[in-house]
C-alpha cells in the first residue's frame, strides 16, 4: 500500500519497541502458558485458547485458524486499519513519531479534498435517511422497502436513505442557502463527491448552483462505507421500473468500486466468526441475507471481482463462497474469477441457486438454514470448473473427451498448491472413470515439473500445504477425530471415499485401518506417528492442538457427515445427467434408459437425506463430548 510514504527505520524501530505481548493484551487477555503466552483466538470462535502469542520471537499465531504475523499485522487483522495507521498508533503509542516524507504539495491538497469528501458524504447520508424516515413525499420509498420485507432495524444499521424526486434535493439541502448548510459546502464539493451533475453549461460561470442537479432522485439510497465506517459513496435504486435500476457515485479519490465491498464494515464480525465470507452480486441481496440473520455477506457493486476484493477479504478469512446468478452469464462470471483465486490459498466454493432466483428471493422464501445448507453443499470453484468441462466433454465424441482432459489438465497445472493439485487429479480421474495413474502420466507429459506427481503417491515433501485449509465438513470431522470424539458406531460410518482432500483421506484411511477389535482408534499413535509426516502433519497439528469449537459433537459429526454425503451424490447426479444426455445423442435407448433410473434413484437418495433431518442417534451411537 502507501507504505513507501513511512521511512522504513522508523517502521524497524518501532517494531523493535513494541511488546506484542502488551499489545495483545490490550484486545483480550492473555495466560502464560511456557515461554509463551496463549489466549482465546480473536479470528475464529473457540472456547478453549488456541492463539499463541511469543514474546522471544514478537509473532503470533493460531492453531486453531492458522492466523498469525506480527504485531502489525496483528493491529490491522484486529482493527481493521490500514499498515500506515497501523504503524503511527504503535508509533504514537510508544512515543516514537512517525515523520513521513513530506507530502508534496499535491498529495497534502489529496489528503484535504479526501478529508472533505468524507465529511460532505456524510452529511449527505444524514440528508438522504431523515429524508426516508420523516419526508412526507418519501412515502412510496417507505411503501417500496416495507413490500421488500425491510424492516426498520435494517434501514438503519444500514443507513437507508432516500433522494427526494427533485432536481435539486441534495443541492439545496446541502449548498448554502438551504436550511441545513452547516457545513457551507460549494457545488463544486458536491460535483466532486458526484452528488450533483453539471447540465451542459450554456456559459454559465462555474459555482452556480443553476448548472447542476441531483444525481440521485427519487431512488432508494444505499450508502457504502469503508471498513472505518465512512461514507464513501452511494447507490441508489429506482423505486418503480424506471432506467437504470441501479445508479451508483462515480468514483471518487475516496470510492474504488473495485477494491469495495458493500456491507464488510458490518460483515466482518460475522465473517470472523462463521471463518468465511459469502459473496453476492447485489447489495439487497446482501441487507435481506443480513436481516435473515446470515451476517457473513458482502457485494460486489456491480463489477467484476478484482484481486483486491480478494486481498481485502483474505484480512478476515480464508473461506470464501460466491454466489453468482444462475443462468449463463453467472457461469462465465465464476469462470473468470478461477484466475483470480489460483494460488491465492484461499478455499473458494462457488454456490449455486435455483434458476430464477437470487440470494434475496431465497432467503425469503426459503429461509437462512435452507441458505446456510445450500452454502455447505456448493462444490469448490475447481471442482464447479471442472464439472463444467466435464458436463460439456462427456456429452461429446471421443476426441471431445480428449480435449477435455487436456483442458482440465490445463487448468489444474496453474494451481499452485501441490494438495490442491494431487486432489484435484484423484477426482478428475474419478469423474471421468479413468484410471489416476493414467492421468498422472498425462500429466506428467504436459508439465514441466513433476513434483504433483510425487505428492499424489504421497512421498515426497510438501512445503508450505498445512497452511491450506480443509474443506470445512471434512475438516470438522477430521478434528472430531483427531480429538477422539467418535465413537465406534460413528466411525463405522465412516469412509476415506467421502472425503476429497487427499490428507483427510489418508488420516481417515489410516486410523479406520488401525482400529482394535470393538472398533476403537488408536487416535494417540495415529498424532504421533503422523506429526511430521509431510503430507498429513500440517493438519494433524493444528487440528489436534487447537480446541473443539463444537457444542455437541454428535450434532456437528451428524451434519457433516450428511453435508459431505449429499455433495457426492449431487456430483453424482451431475454426471450421470451428462452421461445419459450423451447416451441419448449416441442413439443408446438403452443406456440412456438406465442412467434415467440411476438418477431417479440417486435423487430418492439425495430426497431422503434431506428430509430425514440428521443421522438418527441410535445409528451413531451415543457420544462422549
Ligand atoms: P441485478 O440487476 O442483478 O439486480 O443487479 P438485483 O441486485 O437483484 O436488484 P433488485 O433485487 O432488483 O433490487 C445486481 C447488482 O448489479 C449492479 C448493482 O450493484 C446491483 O446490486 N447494478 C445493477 C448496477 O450497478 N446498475 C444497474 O442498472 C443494475
Ligand atoms: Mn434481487
Amino acid at each position: 500500500m502507501d507504505r513507501g510514504l513511512i521511512p522504513e527505520d522508523i517502521i524497524n524501530r518501532i517494531r523493535d519497541r513494541a511488546d506484542i505481548v502488551e499489545v495483545v493484551s490490550a484486545h483480550l487477555s492473555l495466560s502464560k502458558a511456557g515461554q509463551n503466552f496463549k489466549g482465546l483466538c480473536p479470528f475464529h470462535s473457540e472456547k478453549t485458547p488456541s492463539f499463541i502469542v511469543s514474546p522471544s520471537r514478537q509473532m503470533f499465531h493460531c492453531f486453531g485458524c492458522g492466523e498469525g504475523g506480527n504485531v502489525f499485522t496483528l493491529l490491522m487483522k484486529v482493527e481493521g486499519a490500514s499498515f500506515p495507521t497501523a504503524v503511527r498508533n504503535l508509533g504514537e503509542k510508544y512515543g516514537i513519531r512517525v515523520e513521513e516524507k513530506p507530502a508534496s504539495p499535491a498529495a497534502k491538497q489529496r489528503a484535504e479534498q479526501v478529508e472533505r469528501l468524507v465529511e460532505l458524504n456524510k452529511a449527505a447520508a444524514e440528508f438522504f435517511h431523515k429524508t426516508l424516515l420523516k419526508d412526507p413525499p418519501a412515502e412510496p420509498a417507505r411503501v417500496y422497502l416495507k413490500q421488500r420485507g425491510i424492516t426498520a432495524e435494517t434501514i438503519e444499521r444500514f443507513g437507508i436513505g432516500y433522494a427526494p424526486q427533485a432536481w435539486d434535493g441534495v443541492l439545496k439541502a446541502l449548498t448554502k442557502g438551504g436550511k441545513q448548510a452547516k457545513g457551507g459546502w460549494t457545488v463544486e464539493d458536491l460535483a466532486a463527491a458526484g452528488l450533483i451533475v453539471a447540465r451542459d453549461q450554456g456559459g454559465k460561470k462555474p459555482g452556480d448552483a443553476s448548472g447542476y442537479y441531483d444525481r440521485f432522485r427519487g431512488r432508494v439510497i444505499l450508502p457504502i462505507r469503508d471498513l472505518q465506517k465512512r461514507v464513501i459513496g452511494f447507490g441508489g435504486r429506482v423505486i418503480d421500473d424506471g432506467v437504470p435500476k441501479y445508479l451508483n457515485s462515480p468514483e471518487t479519490p475516496l470510492f474504488r468500486k473495485g477494491r469495495t465491498l458493500y456491507g464488510l464494515e458490518i460483515a466482518r464480525e460475522g465473517i470472523t466468526r462463521e471463518e468465511q465470507v459469502v459473496i453476492v452480486e447485489g447489495y439487497f441481496d446482501a441487507i435481506a441475507l443480513h436481516q435473515a440473520g446470515v451476517t457473513n455477506v458482502v457485494a460486489t457493486l456491480g463489477t467484476a471481482l478484482t484481486s483486491e476484493h480478494v486481498d481485502l477479504v483474505r484480512r478476515f478469512t480464508r473461506r470464501v463462497v460466491l454466489l453468482f446468478d444462475p443462468d449463463a452469464a453467472g457461469v462465465r462470471a465464476a469462470l473468470r474469477t478461477l484466475d483470480l483465486f489460483l494460488g491465492s490459498a484461499l478455499a473458494v466454493q462457488v454456490g449455486s441457486l435455483p434458476q430464477g432466483e437470487d440470494p434475496d428471493t431465497f432467503v425469503r422464501s426459503r429461509g437462512p438454514e435452507a441458505f446456510t445448507t445450500l452454502i455447505r453443499q456448493s462444490p469448490s470453484l475447481l471442482d464447479f470448473t471442472v464439472a463444467g468441462s466435464l458436463a460439456t466433454g462427456l456429452q461429446g465424441s471421443v476426441e471431445d473427451r480428449v480435449r477435455c482432459v487436456e483442458e482440465v489438465l490445463a487448468l489444474l497445472q496453474k494451481l499452485s498448491n501441490p494438495v490442491e493439485k494431487a486432489a484435484a487429479l484423484h477426482h478428475v480421474a474419478d469423474r471421468l472413470g479413468l484410471d489416476e495413474k493414467v492421468l498422472v502420466e498425462r500429466y506428467r507429459q504436459l508439465t514441466s515439473h513433476a513434483s504433483v506427481v510425487d505428492h499424489a503417491s504421497g512421498d515426497a515433501s510438501v512445503g508450505p500445504v498445512e497452511s491450506a485449509p480443509l474443506p470445512k465438513d471434512e475438516e470438522v470431522l477430521v478434528r472430531l477425530l483427531l480429538h477422539d470424539k467418535l465413537t465406534p458406531p460413528m466411525l463405522a460410518q465412516l469412509a476415506a471415499d467421502d472425503f476429497t482432500d487427499p490428507r483427510a483421506r489418508r488420516l481417515i484411511g489410516l486410523i479406520l485401518e488401525r482400529r482394535n477389535e470393538r472398533g476403537e482408534p488408536a487416535v494417540n499413535e495415529a498424532i504421533i506417528s503422523l506429526q511430521d509426516d509431510p503430507q498429513c502433519g500440517g493438519v494433524v497439528r493444528a487440528l489436534s492442538l487447537s480446541e473443539l469449537p463444537y457444542d455437541d459433537a454428535g450434532t456437528a459429526f451428524r451434519d457433516s457427515l450428511k453435508a459431505l454425503r449429499l455433495r457426492r451424490i449431487v456430483d453424482e447426479i451431475q454426471e450421470v445427467k451428462a452421461a445419459q444426455m450423451a447416451a441419448e445423442r449416441a442413439g443408446q435407448a438403452e443406456a440412456a434408459r438406465s442412467l434415467m433410473l440411476r438418477q431417479n434413484t440417486l435423487q430418492q437418495e439425495r430426497q431422503r437425506l434431506l428430509s430425514a433431518g440428521p443421522v438418527p442417534l441410535s445409528e451413531v451411537g451415543s457420544v462422549n463430548a
